[in-house]
């Protein structure tokens, strides 16, 4: 099979979709060559991320990853989220097929953008 169970689970019932509209980091990350394009809002309190909501334009392999990296920075502190890999996105969705592995990376960049946005904006408070 193309797609491990989790990847379709995470593809048909997403995670923490939506959009948070007093978001303290908001990171938004395109991939020029398919096109899709992944949203992530962040709610950030004493270094700890409170909250995340996603949204993706994207493959279902897009979706998958975004939903699992928000179920995995969810309630971490800022620095353990900024570890977060797209391999270990893909590892937890029990594997993607390699033509497919951009789309983990999508969702580690939308964290660190959303991240790097948050850090922007304390300092331009
Ligand atoms: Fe590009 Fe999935 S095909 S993010």
């Amino acid at each position: 099979m193309l797609y491990s169970e989790k990847v379709m689970d995470h593809f048909t019932n997403p995670r923490n979709v939506g959009v948070i509209e007093d978001a303290d980091g908001v990171g938004e990350v395109g991939n020029a060559k398919c096109g899709d394009i992944m949203k992530i809002y962040l709610k950030i309190e004493n270094d700890v991320i409170t909250d995340v909501k996603f949204n993706t334009f994207g493959c279902g392999s897009a979706i998958a990853s975004s939903s699992m990296a928000t179920e995995m920075i969810k309630g971490k502190p800022i620095a353990e989220a900024l570890e977060l890999t797209n391999k270990a996105v893909a590892e937890a969705l029990d594997g993607l097929p390699a033509h497919k592995l951009h789309c983990s990376v999508l969702a580690e960049e939308a964290v660190k953008s959303a991240i790097d946005d948050y850090y922007k904006r304390k300092v331009n408070a």
